[in-house]
């Protein structure tokens, strides 16, 4: 089956629309082998769409478009690049900082004890009166309960923490919740991610929904999902937090982006982490 990719998809991805007029459909998500990770970690990497999403039927991690060898690189934490990152995280839980000399440890134990967090986040908070990402809420940690600075919302530091508490949850379903007090939040996520931007006039849906599964010079468009953060990206040869994913594809319609941690994106990182609930929290994965 082939797909029709609109030129300004092309365009957006670098191609001149003459030097390719077909897109060739990619081979359509051929499983391989299921990911297990470790040999134990069983990962769901497609499932049903959840009930409020219309255009979808069937949800995918982006680790089903990716080649069998990046693929394979999340089967072992020994393979897996963004280990390091996590285990980095391991040694900032345990140090003591700031004004109170308190370490993450001396309130929380070891990081297993927040498993299950990362399904949850982007996540309404009572006390702060807003809907908290991951970053939010170590930071709020960290000048809260630690006396110590607020790290850079895409600091190497933070997105390594987060790593951490992702892989802590791994396998375990993503489960955002998208109504209560964070509904306005997530119909704000909702909106920019079908509104189209920038000078080629494209918006999220039109890459992730209407044109996933195409193979486009050596990227094969997966659905954007993001149970995969923070994704170690083989051509960065680092861990990639969420918001900068997101600036980067907002770059590619060449549109003016939103900063990391600012309420836009965190709209709509809530919004499209709510796209993937049913996938397994799969973070730190590998991705090209
Ligand atoms: C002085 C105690 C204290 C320290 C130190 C501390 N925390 Fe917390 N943390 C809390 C409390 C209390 C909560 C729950 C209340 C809230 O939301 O603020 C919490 C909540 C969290 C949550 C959200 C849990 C959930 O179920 O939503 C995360 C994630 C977290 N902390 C990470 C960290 C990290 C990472 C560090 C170290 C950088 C850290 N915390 C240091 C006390 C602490
Ligand atoms: C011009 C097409 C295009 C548009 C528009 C676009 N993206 Fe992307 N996006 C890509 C490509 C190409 C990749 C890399 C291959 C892949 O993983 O799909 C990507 C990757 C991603 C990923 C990483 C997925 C993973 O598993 O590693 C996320 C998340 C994402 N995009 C979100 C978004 C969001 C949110 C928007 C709207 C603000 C958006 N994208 C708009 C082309 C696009």
């Amino acid at each position: 089956m082939t797909k029709q990719v609109t030129s300004k998809v092309l365009i957006a991805l670098g191609f001149a629309a003459s030097t390719l007029a077909i897109a060739t459909s990619a081979h359509a998500t051929d499983p391989t082998e299921p990911l297990v990770v470790n040999g134990e970690i069983e990962i769901v990497t497609h499932t049903a769409a959840p009930a409020h999403l219309e255009g979808l039927k069937t949800i995918q991690s982006g680790w089903e478009f990716r080649t069998p060898e990046t693929q394979d690189l999340q089967r072992d934490d020994f393979d897996n690049p963004g280990m390091i990152g996590v285990d980095n995280a391991r040694e900032a839980w345990n140090t003591v900082e700031g004004t109170a000399e308190k370490s993450c440890a001396s309130c929380h134990e070891a990081p297993e004890s927040l498993a299950g967090v990362r399904a949850v986040y982007p996540k309404w908070n009572d006390k702060a009166e807003e809907v908290r990402t991951l970053e939010m809420q170590i930071n709020g940690c960290r000048t809260e309960n630690m006396g110590a600075e607020a790290l850079d919302y895409t600091d190497n530091k933070m997105t390594e923490m987060v790593a951490l508490l992702s892989a802590v949850s791994r396998g375990m379903p993503v489960n955002v919740a998208i109504d209560g007090p964070a509904q306005a939040m997530w119909e704000k996520g909702k909106e920019m991610y079908y509104t189209r931007t920038g000078q080629l006039e494209l918006s999220c849906a039109n890459c992730h929904e209407d044109n996933y599964d195409n193979l486009i010079r050596a990227d094969h468009l997966s659905q954007g999902m993001i149970n995969g953060f923070p994704a170690y990206r083989l051509g960065d040869a680092k861990l990639i937090a969420v918001h900068t994913r997101f600036k980067g594809c907002v770059r590619d319609t060449r549109a003016e982006t939103y900063k990391p941690g600012s309420p836009e994106f965190v709209a709509l990182e809530l919004y499209v982490a709510s796209r993937g609930n049913g996938l397994s929290v799969e973070g730190p994965s590998v991705r090209n």
